[in-house]
């Protein structure tokens, strides 16, 4: 079941006008929630990124949090399974094609798919990832429905038989595809700093407080290729993927071509901290 301008129905009877905004122009944006044990996983958070995200599109709220809160609830009530994904959508709704605004409702969308924990093979060898230049507008803060470079370049990885494409702008890393990226460089954990070039990834924000709860030492700071390059070891997060290691870059090994000890610490911190949260402790 999904939920669609005010109504829930099931997703094969669920219809949008081909003059969707979000169809014509892929103007809209999107939010992907984790859901742990039925209860949506740092909601505030997302709920805030929507609000940079719609802000930075001029198209109003067109819910409260608490709104929000009720619908994502309702969905997550009538899908399959504990872990769920939600994914969320507005769009500045049907009209004539033409550029500028027109003054109509928006186009509301909730939906929801379980999710998967990353496959143990991978969490034990960790993942292949290829290089490609950021060719992505100067938004990227924004979550844009319009991913069709997002889209151009993960295909690049899967060509190449890799998990992820981490993008390089102006000789410095900013972040993966569908992912933000740490590397570890002598023991100190780098982050690159959030910008308009990158998605202030949700996840990320939960990996620099464990990192700072656990006093592991670590830099928030711009990121060269040459480090990249040279990276004893290179992580990704997401809220679909969590937090996997990178064990492999343009076919060469990273650091011995194992998961190394950063990302086990990280991987374990960020599992106990799930469990807090799924037996009902505090998101924060
Ligand atoms: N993508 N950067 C980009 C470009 C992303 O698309 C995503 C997530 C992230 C990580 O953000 P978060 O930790 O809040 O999930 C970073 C989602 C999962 C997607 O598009 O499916």
């Amino acid at each position: 079941m999904i939920f669609l301008n005010g109504q829930f129905v099931p997703i094969e009877k669920a219809c949008v006008s081909v003059l969707d905004r979000g169809f014509i122009f892929g103007d809209g944006v999107y939010e992907v929630i984790p859901v742990y044990s039925r209860r949506p996983f740092r909601l505030e958070k997302h709920l805030h990124r929507l609000q940079h995200s719609l802000d930075g599109i001029r198209l109003k709220n067109p819910y409260t949090n608490e709104e929000w809160g009720e619908l994502i609830g309702q969905v997550v009530g009538k899908n399959k399974g504990d872990d769920q994904s939600v994914y969320l959508h507005i769009t500045r709704g049907v009209a004539k094609r033409d550029h500028p605004f027109p003054d109509v409702p928006p186009t509301i969308f909730i939906m929801s798919n379980p999710l998967l924990p990353p496959l143990p093979e991978l969490l034990e060898k960790g993942v292949a990832a290829v290089t490609a230049s950021d060719n992505r507008w100067i938004r990227c803060d924004i979550k844009s429905i319009s991913l069709l470079p997002n889209v151009l370049l993960r295909q690049i990885a899967v060509d190449a038989g890799a998990a992820e494409t981490i993008l390089i702008r102006d000789g410095y890393l900013t972040e993966g595809s569908a992912s933000n990226i740490f590397i570890v460089k002598d023991q100190v954990l780098l982050a690159p700093p959030k910008s308009h070039l990158m998605l202030p990834g949700i996840t990320y924000d939960v990996m620099l407080e464990l990192v700072i709860k656990n006093h592991i030492i670590h830099e928030v700071r711009e990121i060269s290729e040459e480090e990249l390059f040279s990276a004893d070891e290179i992580m990704l997060t997401s809220s679909t993927r969590e937090i996997m290691a990178v064990t492999r870059l343009n076919e060469q090994p990273v650091g011995t071509g194992s998961p190394g000890a950063m990302f086990r610490q990280l991987h374990q911190f960020y599992q106990q901290y799930k469990a807090t949260r799924m037996r009902g402790g505090t998101d924060s």
